[in-house]
Parts: structure tokens; sequence; C-alpha cells
């Protein structure tokens, strides 16, 4: 069974705004696109920037350290799809934001 996890109410992420949640020791960038929900690895594969500190425009947030600009529904690097941020499975359950956490981006146990 999948485990989705609370990172989010809906009204704390307005539509065109995004957020870093910690979850499970894992930094998640959450975006709201016109009130559909995007979570994706926090780290820019850059330099390590927040991503969840971005300026969203569209479905693209800016990296906030050089500017990278990323894809929230894909996690590709726009222009460059060799750079790829991993993403999140996520759904809405009333009012919350729930997602899970991708083996990829969970520490070794
Ligand atoms: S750390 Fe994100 S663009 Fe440099």
């Amino acid at each position: 069974m999948t485990d989705f996890v609370k990172v989010a109410l809906r009204h704390e992420i307005p539509p065109g705004t995004g957020r870093t949640v910690e979850v499970e020791g894992v930094g998640i960038a959450i975006f709201n696109v016109d009130g559909a929900f995007y979570a994706m690895d926090n780290t820019c594969p850059h330099a390590g920037g927040p991503l969840g500190e971005g300026k969203l425009c569209g479905t693209e947030v800016d990296c906030p350290w050089h500017g990278w600009k990323f894809d929230v529904t894909s996690g590709e690097r726009v222009g460059n799809p060799n750079f790829h941020v991993t993403c999140c499975e996520v759904r809405i359950q009333g009012e919350e934001v729930q997602i899970v956490i991708p083996p990829a981006l969970k520490e070794p146990a």
C-alpha cells in the first residue's frame, strides 16, 4: 500500500505560490498551479538551491539561487531535460494536501 502523508492544508498554499516542507527528514517543494498541487524534491540539482522558495510562474519555478527553471508538473529543467528533479505523487483529501515520498528521496535505512 502506498503511504500518503499530510504536508499542508490547501489554503496554506494559495494559487501561484509554493512552499517548502520537511517530511520524514526530506525537504519537499509544494506548488499550487491554479488549484492543482504538485510536489518535488526541494533541492535544485545545480547547486542545492531551495526550489520551494522560488518564484512560480505558470507551471515553471525559478530556482532562487541562480535562476534555473523547472517545470513543476514533470520535474524537468526547462530547455534542458538532462537535469531533472524527482516528483512526488500528490492527492487531495478534503482540505489536506498529501504526498508520497518516493524511495529515491528517502535516506538509506
Ligand atoms: S542552485 Fe538552483 S540554479 Fe543554482
